[in-house]
């Protein structure tokens, strides 16, 4: 018999809801994004996030539940995302799921927002099983995460600041693209010419996997700056070029060290930034060289959704996660 699972998420700008069956296979995917409003603020306002959430939830879950063709009565258990997170986007999608779990008389499943991200792999990729190594870049986390087991994680590496897609957002803004940047400095890179500007690079002194970049945000607007005191139009399609390869090496190099020290020839990506075709080619063909599979998601699975949680919601629920009516939302929460 398959095992159906609703995976509910609300941790920042999207309110999601999917079906999937038996972990891989997704029924129904829903988004309400929020990101357009969020946009005129340049970032997420998470008063603003909460009260959408609350006004969209109920419809995002039933055209979930339509679109799979199901009744509730057809799952076998709802999950959803309680951390990490904003604490009020959060509330709003874990007060709903124990609602609908003990209305329905379904076992709730709480999941953790990156355990999601590392899922929307399995998704796409039915031959995928742990252990692997996974890098995780989205707009709040930038870890190198040894995958041991679907629901069994160690973090190698993490940023010591800035996440990479915050990163992206910060150099974005300093460009004049409107929030969230990502997706346009990867535009923008895609006519730049890297090699006219250096940047520093995100290495830090103790964990070779750890991370910063901090200083990459200082070095972009010290050089847009310099270029307007001076009169020089900045070449913004070269700025962002230089920024999207180092920040590319610097995540590349060190998942393929993760990989050499682990000793695992299976690879991930996942999160917001692991949309960004830069990223892509160079993961691509960096495994390539060294023998490694590679494992992407899909565009549409890198930045969050419900499918990821109804995925690892699955795993969860297999491994005999459940949560009763005394669930809380965490804003902060480690992964292992
Ligand atoms: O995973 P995600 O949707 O949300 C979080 O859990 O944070 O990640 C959002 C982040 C944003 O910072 C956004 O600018 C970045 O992912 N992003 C990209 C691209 N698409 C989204 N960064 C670089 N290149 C992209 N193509
Ligand atoms: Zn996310």
């Amino acid at each position: 018999m398959s095992v159906k699972i609703l995976g509910i998420e609300s941790s920042c700008d999207e309110t999601a809801a999917a079906v999937s069956v038996d972990g891989r296979t997704i029924l129904s995917d829903i988004i309400a994004s929020q990101a357009a409003e969020h946009g005129k603020f340049g970032g997420v306002v998470p008063e603003i996030a909460s009260r959408r959430h609350c006004e969209n939830i109920l419809g995002v879950v039933k055209e979930a539940l339509h679109a799979a063709d199901m009744q509730l009565s057809d799952l076998d258990g709802i999950a959803v995302t309680y951390a990490p997170g904003l604490i009020g986007a959060l509330l709003v999608g874990t007060s709903f799921a124990k609602g609908l779990a003990l209305s329905a008389g379904l076992p709730l499943i709480p999941v953790h927002h990156i355990a999601g991200h590392i899922a929307s792999n399995y998704i796409a990729h039915k031959g995928l099983t742990p252990p692997y190594i996974c890098l995780v870049a989205s707009g709040g986390h930038s870890l190198i995460v040894e995958v041991k087991d679907y629901t069994s994680f160690k973090i190698l590496g993490r940023t010591r600041d800035d996440a990479a897609g915050e990163a992206y957002d910060k150099a974005a803004r300093v460009l004049g693209f409107p929030y969230p940047g990502g997706v346009h400095v990867d535009k923008a890179a895609a006519s730049g010419d890297p090699s006219k500007y250096h940047l520093p690079d995100p290495k830090v002194s103790g964990n070779d996997l750890d991370m910063s970049f901090s200083g990459l945000k200082t070095a972009v607007i010290n050089i847009a700056h310099n270029a307007a005191q001076k009169g020089e139009e900045l070449d913004k399609n070269s700025l962002a070029a230089a920024f999207q390869q180092t920040v590319s090496n610097a995540l590349v190099s060190r998942i393929l060290t993760a990989a050499e020290i682990t000793g695992y020839k299976k690879i991930s990506a996942a999160g917001g930034v692991a949309a960004n075709s830069g990223l892509r080619s160079l993961l691509q063909s960096e495994c390539e060289k060294n023998g490694m599979e590679c494992f992407l998601p899909p565009i549409k699975l890198c930045g969050d959704n419900g499918s990821m949680i109804a995925c690892q919601g699955y795993y969860d629920f297999m491994a005999g996660k459940r949560a009763d009516e005394s669930l809380n939302a965490v804003a902060t929460m480690e992964l292992e």
